[in-house]
């Protein structure tokens, strides 16, 4: 009778989950798969009367349906368990110690750079950047210093071919650039920090590659005092409110008069000692009254016009400021370096 033989698929199901002698997968195959035991009850019926077709076929549904569930179940119930397993097995553990996360410092010669540009900036300047391969005309040239100039020679630098065929010594042909550029000839007032490149032997004050931070003023009645002025707001921002400022009669062809800016030594105080080298003053940069031939070079009426320039080597700032004795560390990487120069500050 179909009913006894479902009923004995019905024992040897419980009895292979019982003693879960197969995985889930393969008791489905046995029981409901194509050539399974279920499927086998219905798979011969041509010779059986109509209601025994039913019969069967009701039986045989029947088992399905309740193996068809027992399996679901059970296939869930498989999931879970692996699931739970999954999230024991990859559980973080709250308590262990974080990683160590390194965070960033700006460099500080950046730092100095961005200072000193948001004090000008401060005084009405605009910042204005110029390319590092440069024109001989604009380097040298209409800054007052034609071929064979000897005070070219302090600014030999490297050479490529094509116009624009140096790397430029000096972020003055920033100047020329921009007065050039100026159609209207309307009054300048620029501060262009950059790279520039000397023909140099590298050592501990020394670098073939350095920075410099340029001014340039261009208006009407610009003296030397204006100069001074806008100087000492520098050096007071930079080193404290104690540092004097100073000028020194000096020589640059694109400046008439020329000076050398000095600071009093903001560590002895005048006394003197190693970093001003016994003489009570440090000096940080070049600077002047715009020659006119200068101006005129690049459009101005010398007549109408006066201004004045200046130009600092960054490193050597940032070296003052943040007691760094060696150039070289600011090009050779070393973070332990940068973060020392950092807690200074705190
Ligand atoms: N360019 C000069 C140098 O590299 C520095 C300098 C001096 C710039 C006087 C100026 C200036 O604009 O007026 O030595």
């Amino acid at each position: 009778m179909i009913s006894e033989k479902t009923n004995e698929i019905r024992k040897q199901f419980a009895n292979d989950l019982l003693e879960l002698s197969d995985d889930l997968a393969n008791l489905r195959i046995k029981y409901l798969g194509k050539k399974g035991l279920v499927t086998e009850l219905t798979s011969n019926m041509a010779s059986l009367s109509i209601e025994e077709k039913k019969e069967v076929g009701r039986e045989a549904n029947l088992l399905r349906n309740e193996i068809e569930d027992k399996l679901k179940e059970l296939e869930e119930e498989e999931k879970n368990r692996e699931l739970e397993k999954k999230l024991e097995r990859e559980k973080i553990d709250v308590t262990l110690p974080a990683t160590n996360i390194r965070v960033g410092v700006s460099n500080v010669l950046q730092r100095l750079i961005e200072e000193v540009e948001s004090l000008y900036i401060s005084m009405g300047y605009d910042v204005v950047e110029g390319p590092e391969l440069e024109k001989d005309l604009y380097n040298f040239e209409l800054l007052n210093l034609p071929k064979g100039h000897p005070a070219r020679d302090a600014q030999d630098t490297f050479y490529t071919l094509g116009d624009s065929n140096l790397l430029r010594s000096q972020t003055s042909p920033i100047q020329i650039r921009t007065m050039r550029a100026n159609k209207e000839k309307t009054p300048i007032r620029i501060i262009c920090p950059g790279k520039t490149y000397r023909r140099d032997n590298d050592d501990a004050t020394h670098s073939h590659q350095f920075n410099q931070i340029e001014g340039l003023i261009v208006d009407k009645d610009i003296s030397l005092a204006d100069l001074k002025g806008t100087f000492d707001v520098l050096v007071k921002k930079l080193f404290g409110d104690e540092v004097e400022s100073r000028f020194r009669p000096s020589y640059y062809p694109f400046t008439e008069p020329s000076v050398e800016m000095d600071i009093s030594c903001f560590n002895c105080h005048g006394d003197g000692c190693n970093i001003c080298k016994g003489t009570g003053w440090i000096t940080i940069g070049g600077a002047g009254i715009v020659n006119h031939k200068v101006l005129d070079n690049c459009g101005y009426d010398s007549n109408k016009w006066t201004g004045f320039a200046f130009g600092f080597g960054a490193e050597r700032l940032a070296m003052l400021k943040y007691g760094i004795t060696d150039i070289r560390v600011f090009y050779t990487n070393d973070l332990r370096s940068k973060e020392n120069f950092d807690r200074k500050e705190d």
